[in-house]
């Protein structure tokens, strides 16, 4: 629903609005949404059925692969009392195949529903979805090398789940920083507050690209690359380890060359110390988090950070598609 193509800020009013990225939002406008999370956590956890959004249907449209957004997304709708219309694989299995455009396809699922969740292997697709749909609104469920911005709004409400802050954090970021599209909803997230530091570690391939890094060091965060974990500080608040991005290398050799680089396991965690940090993964992981870590009580990955995916989206879709 976005028609002037520039993003629309949340501005403490989410009603109507499409989620397409971090840099629409403000401090108080993340929590604001962290406080609605606490309510929706409450309903999900209680077995009463609400109506939240009854009568809405939300379509999920994804052209990649997904186990966690796709499922979160509709089991939010659910837990609300709204329904989905679910496209896996459109290429496959919708008129797509047959060559129709984004636009085409966009603006016949809005004709059946109140939102469309949409995942492309595209960078800037959300947006384009965005300025095709006249009615409703778009949420980014990650745009090829783009942005994620629902997992980045899971991610820092774990980091504030266990810090009660998002400011003045140190945190560790690993793996394919520039193919990875929730390291980069996420530096956006962590710069709208005071005083972060993240330390990057990457394969050199994979360092964040140099126009995202222009962009992030001149905003309010402080970014510091380096190349060898032994540089890494011993004290942080938290590690976001990410799989290197198979599917987005043009040659595979450059993928099997740096795919196994840096492995979190219980020796590394031991040499390390970080004690004080919570150790997060947006999943899936292929060997880069060991699991003789999994049950470390800093894991969050498979925990708390799953769990509160489908809260956050709950809060979503109620601020955005509610009527009040
Ligand atoms: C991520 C994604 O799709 O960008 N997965 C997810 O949504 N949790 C991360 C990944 O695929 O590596």
């Amino acid at each position: 629903m976005n028609k002037d193509s520039g993003l629309k800020k949340i501005n403490g009013n989410y009603k109507g609005k499409d989620i397409l990225s971090l840099d629409q939002f403000s401090p108080k406008d993340i929590l604001s949404l962290y406080k609605k999370t606490q309510q929706m956590k409450k309903i999900a956890l209680a077995t009463k059925p609400v109506k939240n959004l009854a009568g809405k249907i939300v379509t999920i449209i994804f052209y990649e692969p997904s186990s966690r957004t796709f499922n979160s997304f509709a089991a939010a709708v659910k837990q609300l009392g709204g329904q989905t219309l679910e496209v896996h694989d459109p290429k496959t299995f919708s008129s797509v195949s047959k060559g129709e455009t984004l636009e085409d396809t966009i603006r016949v699922l809005e004709a059946y529903s109140d939102a469309i969740v949409i995942r492309h292997n595209e960078i800037g697709t959300a947006q384009k979805a965005a300025n095709a749909a006249e009615f409703v609104p778009i949420f980014n469920a990650g745009d090829g090398i783009g942005e994620h911005p629902t997992q980045a709004l899971l991610d820092l409400m774990t980091i504030y789940d266990k810090h009660r802050r998002l400011n003045n954090l140190t945190g560790i970021m690993v793996g394919d920083l520039l193919y990875g599209r929730t390291i980069h909803s996420l530096i956006r997230g962590l710069s709208l507050f005071k005083n972060n530091t993240i330390y990057l570690l990457s394969p050199k391939e994979l360092k964040l690209s140099r126009e995202e890094y222009n962009l992030f060091i001149q905003r309010n965060i402080k970014l510091i690359e380096v190349d060898r974990i032994d540089d890494l500080p011993k004290n942080a608040d938290f590690l976001y380890w990410t799989r290197v991005q198979k599917e987005r290398f043009k040659d595979l050799r450059v993928y099997e060359k740096v795919k196994n680089t840096f492995i979190l396991d219980k020796n590394l965690l031991d040499k390390m110390g970080w004690k004080n940090a919570i150790i997060m993964h947006p999943l899936p992981r292929v060997g880069e988090i060991s699991t003789d870590i999994d049950e470390d009580k800093r894991s969050v990955y498979l925990k708390s950070q799953i769990r509160n995916g489908m809260y956050v989206r709950m809060a979503l879709l109620d601020l955005i598609l509610r009527n009040k």
